[in-house]
């Protein structure tokens, strides 16, 4: 693992980080109205919550009437997402890098994959990876939604808004040159 992702996954390990985060994070109502338009778009009911942190887009898509699985490497984030709320049809969540998709699920394990400001956390040299492994465990036409930070390069972010100073690294793409990534894959 290289440098940068061990301090940004250190970053999302920390209680109070996480705790910070939820409050910060919240469903809005914009990512709501996205989260249902995207649903409509989905044929079938098993969706992938990659990168899913405190589990809160996973909750909606349950109530929704999906199978939520959420994934995420932080193993807090994943405690958190576990107890963010009690429903009827209860979101799975498992800890797990997302590098290594094929490691915890079959091939055609699911309909949708959900990628909310996850993917913005990995490196160019780990993005073919990824997306080689989120192709397996789709099936083939699954609708898949990736929601990255515009820009270019890798970064290093310093901040101090989750209640104590952080670090994180952030990997910037314009459309046409991530979607130039996915060519291969679809
Ligand atoms: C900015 S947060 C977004 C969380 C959530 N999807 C949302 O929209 O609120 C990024 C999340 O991606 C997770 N993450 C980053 N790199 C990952 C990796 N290689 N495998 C699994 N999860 C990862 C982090 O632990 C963190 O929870």
């Amino acid at each position: 693992m290289l440098i940068g992702q061990q301090f940004t996954k250190s970053t999302y390990e920390d209680p109070t980080v996480v705790d910070s985060f939820i409050k910060r994070n919240s469903l809005n109502p914009k990512q709501t109205e996205l989260i249902k338009s995207f649903a409509k778009t989905i044929e079938g009911k098993r969706v992938l919550d990659l990168g899913c942190g405190p589990g809160q887009d996973s909750y909606l898509f349950a109530e929704l009437g999906f199978e939520v699985t959420g994934l995420d490497y932080s193993a807090e984030m994943i405690r958190r997402a576990k107890i963010f709320r009690q429903i009827a049809n209860q979101p799975r969540f498992v800890e797990g890098d997302m590098r290594h998709l094929t490691d915890y699920f079959a091939e055609n394990s699911f309909d949708a994959i959900w990628a909310s400001a996850s993917l913005l956390h990995i490196q160019p040299e780990d993005l073919s990876q990824v997306l080689r492994g989120m192709t397996a465990v789709a099936r083939n036409g699954a609708a898949v939604y990736v929601g990255l930070k515009g820009g270019s390069g890798t970064i290093v972010v310093d901040e101090d808004k989750f209640g104590k100073p952080t670090k994180r690294e952030f990997t910037l793409w314009d459309k046409a040159s991530f979607i130039k990534q996915t060519k291969p894959y679809g």
